[in-house]
């Protein structure tokens, strides 16, 4: 796994924060930051600090963000939801030029965020998943993309829900998978989330009909829908460093993965990595 690390600071105002950023994604490739254990202190696995998200919030989130963080009662949920948004804005202000707080987001009418292209001459398309203090965020130049990242866990009704949402192929690859079982259901998982939030089509994609288990997939949609095209989506899998499983999706041919890290730094951190 490529990953590059060049630390840039963030302009907080409580001391101790930084995040480290690559350069902007090539041409043909999809940049993957990952953060690990972003929202939780890994001794208490609490939520990090109050000063830490004060910081990250006074910093980096619009009044709409910080009203809608506000609305989340789950702890960690809106610790999740703080360190996101101000990921996001960090990485993408820094491909764009421009300070986070500047960076425009919009939601499409099935609630994919974007930055318009008025304000995007990179135009950039990216997408995030988070789950259990874990992120990843997908940026790509020109090309649409989904990303999806879950911990894999046995689950109580794993059977009934793997037999909604496969394909047959997916199905038989799940039955004979014994105590694997539970990678496989998530490995398969992972790659159709992708898919169908690279297409923003989210529960509009009829999922059994969506093969997922090739490196290229062909999207079958319902007549009804006026987008995306039928057409040819790439699909990618990988594990985080945690034992997650992770999958990436864009409506490229192919691409190249390159893997990230985006973490919040204390200063001391920061400062020695400067100076080594
Ligand atoms: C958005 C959705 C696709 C993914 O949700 P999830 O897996 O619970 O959560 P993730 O962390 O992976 O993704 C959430 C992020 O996706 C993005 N998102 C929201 N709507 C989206 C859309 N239409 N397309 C792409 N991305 C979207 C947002 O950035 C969101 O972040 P936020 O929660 O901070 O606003 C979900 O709403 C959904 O519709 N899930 C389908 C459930 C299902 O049946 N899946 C079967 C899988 S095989």
């Amino acid at each position: 796994m490529l990953t590059r690390r060049t630390a840039i600071p963030v302009e907080t105002r409580s001391p101790g924060h930084a995040v480290e950023l690559p350069s902007v994604p090539l041409a043909g490739t999809v940049a993957v930051w990952h953060a690990r254990e972003a929202c939780k202190d890994a001794g208490t696995q609490r939520p990090v600090s109050s000063c830490d998200l004060t910081a990250l919030r006074e910093s980096l989130l619009l009044p709409d963000e910080l009203r809608h963080a506000d609305r989340i009662r789950n702890e960690l949920a809106r610790a999740e939801f703080v360190t996101v948004r101000a990921l996001l804005r960090v990485i993408l202000g820094h491909c764009l030029g421009l300070a986070p707080r500047r960076v425009v987001l919009k939601k499409t009418a099935t609630g994919k965020p974007y930055v318009p292209d008025w304000c995007n001459p990179q135009r950039l398309r990216f997408n995030v998943s988070h789950s259990h203090g874990e992120i990843l965020i997908a940026v790509a130049r020109g090309f649409e993309v989904g990303v999806d990242l879950e911990p894999v866990r046995p689950l109580a009704n794993m059977d009934e829900v793997a037999a909604e949402f496969m394909t047959p192929d997916e199905a038989f690859l799940y039955d004979i998978s014994g105590e694997k079982k539970p990678e496989t259901y998530f490995r398969v998982w992972t790659r159709k989330e992708a898919l169908l939030k690279a297409t923003g089509l989210c529960l509009q994609l009829p999922l059994r009909l969506t093969e997922s288990l090739s490196r290229r997939v062909t999207i079958v949609r319902p007549d009804s829908l006026a987008r995306p095209r039928p057409g040819e989506y790439s699909l990618r899998s990988f594990t985080t460093e945690t034992g997650a499983l992770a999958a990436v999706s864009s409506c490229r041919n192919d691409f190249e993965l390159r893997h990230h890290e985006a973490r919040v730094l204390d200063t001391t951190h920061h400062k020695t990595e400067q100076t080594s």
